[in-house]
């Protein structure tokens, strides 16, 4: 699939066909998302493939608006390693880039998804403490792991209707605002 094509015929696609993905695709995806950008080049994300099917049936319990992951081939939960990520913590300066190489890798994980025909939709965890935590202690995360996104995959059983009203000329400022 083209690059362009890909990203605006992305959709999020919460119904899934009952199939699993071949291990070999699911690496080749997490590739493409590793060779994301990442602050400094830290590339401070991992990936946790989870097939189970009463995970994926529990899941609802931990982030409310997963319950459509029970019929998905797996869930990914990317995560972030807080002591990889480029980030400060001083008295006078304390931030990470960590929510931010994720959202990256995120992304290209559900484009690549998608070039190989699969459907995905990314469900927020970081940052909202209690499913971060939540995760944290049902996955049993080192303390180092922050759990950031969770992203179901399975092959698409539904073809959403494409938006028309994407595209917003008037939020481009050429030279000034
Ligand atoms: C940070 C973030 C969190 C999201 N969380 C959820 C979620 O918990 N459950 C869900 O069904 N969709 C979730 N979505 C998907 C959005 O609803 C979806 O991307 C948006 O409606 C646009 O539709 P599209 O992905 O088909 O373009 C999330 C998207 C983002 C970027």
């Amino acid at each position: 699939m083209e690059l362009i094509e890909g990203l605006l015929t992305r959709r999020s696609i919460r119904k899934y066909q009952d199939k699993p993905i071949k291990k070999e695709i699911i690496e080749e995806i997490i590739k493409a998302a590793q060779y994301s950008p990442s602050a400094h080049n830290r590339q401070p994300w991992e990936f946790l493939v989870i097939d189970d099917k009463k995970f994926l049936a529990e899941l609802r319990h931990i982030q409310r608006w997963t319950s459509f992951a029970q019929d998905a081939a797996c869930v990914i939960i990317v995560c972030g390693d807080m002591e990889k990520s480029f980030s400060r913590n001083k008295d006078d300066e304390k931030w990470s880039f960590v929510d931010v190489d994720c959202a990256i890798a995120t992304q290209s994980l559900m484009l690549a998804a998608w070039a190989k025909g699969i459907g995905s939709c990314y469900c927020g965890a970081a940052p909202m403490q209690k499913i971060v935590d939540s995760l944290k202690e049902n996955l049993k995360l080192p303390d180092n792991i922050r759990p950031f996104a969770i992203v179901p995959l399975g092959y698409p059983a539904e073809t959403p209707k494409q938006p028309e009203d994407r595209y917003h000329p008037e939020k481009i400022h050429w030279g000034n605002w």
